[in-house]
């Protein structure tokens, strides 16, 4: 038997030491989740995706009455963008969130695992790595990767 340790690269950073596009999809990621509709867990997700294009998309989470009908902020903005733009490859996606008294939470949140398996999809696409901001009001974590957030990925071949 042979063991292997599986870890992922994270850059724990402040806003300022952000790039300004990146500052900017950060941005972007914090005014959308001012856009959620989460009626029902109160708990807002805004989302950012830079494409090659020079476009910006942002989605937000998405509840519905019926619990499972709804969607999380990544996958409403990843599926738009790849909707609206089929050419664009994906080079960035920040994520911010606010907690339920509506403040920015201050730890970053992280992509649940079916928005990891979705950003995969559009990361293999591009051909190359798609960075992933997760923003928080006391610190940000920048991950160079989709790949990186979901080792072991489920892929077909
Ligand atoms: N949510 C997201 O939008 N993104 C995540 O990464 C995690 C969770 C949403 C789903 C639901 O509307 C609310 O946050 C509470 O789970």
């Amino acid at each position: 038997m042979k063991n292997i340790d599986i870890s992922i690269p994270v850059s724990v950073i402040d806003y300022a030491e952000l790039t300004v596009e990146e500052r900017h999809l950060v941005d972007e990621a914090r005014a959308a989740s001012h856009r959620s509709y989460a009626p029902y867990s109160n708990f807002h997700v805004g989302a950012a995706i830079a494409l090659d294009n020079g476009v910006i998309v942002t989605g937000a989470n998405q509840e519905n009455v019926a619990y499972p009908s709804g969607t999380c902020a990544e996958r409403s903005a990843c599926f738009y963008a790849h909707a609206q733009y089929p050419e664009a490859k994906f080079k960035a996606i920040a994520i911010a969130a606010l907690d339920t008294s509506g403040k920015e939470v201050a730890e970053p949140i992280s992509p649940c695992g079916s928005c990891r398996q979705a950003l995969l999809e559009y990361e293999t696409l591009a051909g190359h790595n798609v960075e992933v901001i997760l923003s928080g009001s006391e610190k940000i974590y920048k991950v160079p990767s989709v790949k990186s957030l979901l080792p072991l990925a489920f892929t077909e071949f």
